[in-house]
């Protein structure tokens, strides 16, 4: 269990977030614009299927519309073209959302190329890639952006601090980095070639760790006092596992018990929540945040095609 004082509570921000889209889709509405959110999904996979799914549910909450455009897993690389370029003409879309892991027979570059970038509430477009990383950030990738927004609303103090980074993707390690660095922080990016992991993250003061994973982080690789974030989402169904992960837990082992499975993380909470200073935990640390991001995403994008151009 992680103490009270050290938990970074995503459920928490992401509901603060979620409010406030909510209030800004009110008055967007009010102005006769009503941000759309449509998710393309191909193939059947079903970790997808319940992402695609919170994302429609969590559009209507905040009364947004959404589109789910669910497509077999044979659809070709032009069928797919074919409908993005019907999104990006439509006025009524603001933001496109392709959902990834695309079937291996699709080049997942080429169709993100094609999104609008103005429509981009992934924020993977080479353009919005690019216009981050000169520090004129459009729409930014959601993971990254939700950390971001939960560090500042903690309160955490990012300028002149160490901050290590684990996992080098593009949706998160990479984009993560950036936003760190342009809060003044001082980054290092680690990945699996690095040599000796832990003596690079222990000089962390803040570690993100988006490295996919599971308990890759352990009490070695953490300095006392450091700020964790912790990005990995893990499906455990092996009971010596979760026994393993955590000895003594009695709500993991009822979670267990109820579902035949539990979530954790990249970072072994159990050994590192009592050396680290702020930690968060999974599930109800970086998931919630995510998805509040995209509809952040979303409303801006619609604010910004749309909106009375103010
Ligand atoms: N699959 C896993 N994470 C993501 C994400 O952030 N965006 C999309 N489109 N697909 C994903």
């Amino acid at each position: 269990m992680i103490e009270e004082h050290k938990l970074l509570n995503g459920t928490r921000v992401a509901s603060e977030i979620r409010a406030e889209v909510a209030e800004e889709v009110g008055a967007l509405s009010a102005d006769g614009i009503t941000p759309r959110l449509d998710v393309v999904l191909v193939g059947d996979d079903p970790a997808s299927q319940v992402y695609v799914r919170s994302k429609a549910k969590t559009s209507a909450e905040l009364g947004m519309r959404s589109e789910t455009h669910v497509l077999p897993a044979a659809t070709t690389r032009t069928e797919l073209e074919f409908l993005i370029d019907r999104l990006n003409a439509d006025d009524e879309v603001d933001g496109i959302l392709v959902q990834l892991p695309l079937p291996k027979s699709i080049d997942s570059t080429k169709i993100l190329d094609r999104i609008d970038p103005a429509k981009d509430v992934d924020g993977f477009h080479p353009v919005n890639v690019g216009l981050l990383q000169q520090g004129r950030p459009q729409l930014v990738p959601c993971t990254p952006a939700g950390i971001m927004e939960l560090l500042r609303r903690e309160s955490i103090d990012l300028k002149g601090r160490r901050a290590v980074v684990v996992g080098r993707s593009d949706i998160v390690g990479k984009p993560m980095a950036m936003l760190l660095l342009h809060a003044h922080a001082t980054v290092t990016l680690c990945h699996s070639r690095t040599r000796d992991l832990p003596a690079v993250s222990r000089e962390a003061e803040i570690l993100i760790v988006a490295a996919g994973q599971r308990s890759l982080v352990g009490a070695e690789h953490v300095a006392e006092g450091a700020v964790v974030v912790d990005v990995g989402m893990h499906r455990v169904t092996d009971r010596s596992v979760v026994e393993q992960l955590y000895p003594g837990n009695e709500t993991k082992m009822a979670a267990f018990e109820k579902r035949g499975a539990v979530l954790c993380g990249d970072v072994d909470t159990t050994r590192v929540a009592p050396i680290a200073g702020r930690i968060t935990p999974v599930p109800g640390g970086v998931g919630p945040l995510t998805i509040a991001m995209l509809m952040a995403n979303t409303a801006r994008a619609a604010r910004q095609r749309r909106g009375s151009r103010s």
